[in-house]
């Protein structure tokens, strides 16, 4: 069966990078706005284990929101310090918003800090809520121990699977 975030070869390790608790790093996500201009923000992207697809809460009031309600795509980047390997992505989203077991599995897994700073609520607020995250596109860039060992490969969806292609970490060219 085709999953909803990677291609199979990428899925243990999209689910490490976005399950890690011990050293999470931050994602940035681009939207377009309703007047269509670029627009950007962090979020912390987390792998939905009920769902098996990456996804991260917000405010069904904010401008984020709204924008994705707009035109439901999303570009977005997150760096592994860690591993020496940048993610980018581009994606479909999908919308959580009415009670399910999933909004419940997303409140219980976000931290006090998080749901006192933001939420200022201990049960689950009424505009808490998840988008998910169904990427059509992968951009690996793996670091070498210097920069020209880097190596970098594009993975695009498509009706039968998923391809790979090996890039030049320069000028994005098929090696
Ligand atoms: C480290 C970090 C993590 C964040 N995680 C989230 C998140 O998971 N969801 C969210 O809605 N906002 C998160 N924020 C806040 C957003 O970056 C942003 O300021 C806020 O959501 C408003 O964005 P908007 O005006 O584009 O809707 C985070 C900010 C930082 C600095």
């Amino acid at each position: 069966m085709k999953q909803k975030f990677a291609p199979i070869e990428l899925s243990d390790l999209i689910i490490d990078v976005f399950s890690d608790q011990i050293n999470p790093s931050p994602t940035q996500i681009a939207t377009v706005s309703e007047e269509g201009m670029p627009e950007v923000r962090t979020v912390h992207v987390r792998f939905l284990k009920g769902e098996g697809a990456l996804g991260f809460n917000t405010n069904r009031e904010s401008p984020k929101w709204k924008s994705l309600k707009h035109k439901p795509f999303i570009a977005g980047c997150h760096y592994s310090p860690h591993r020496f390997i940048q993610f980018r992505f581009e994606a479909n989203v999908e919308f959580v918003e009415k009670d399910c077991p999933l909004l419940d599995e997303m409140w219980n897994t976000t931290s006090p800090e998080v749901k006192n700073w933001y939420w200022d609520k201990k049960e689950r607020h009424p505009k808490f809520a998840i988008v998910i995250i169904v990427p059509y596109r992968w951009d690996i860039y793996e670091l070498g121990s210097d920069l020209s060992k880097g190596q970098r490969t594009i993975y695009r969806s498509n009706p039968e699977g998923w391809s790979a292609q090996k890039v030049s970490t320069l000028d994005s060219k098929p090696l």
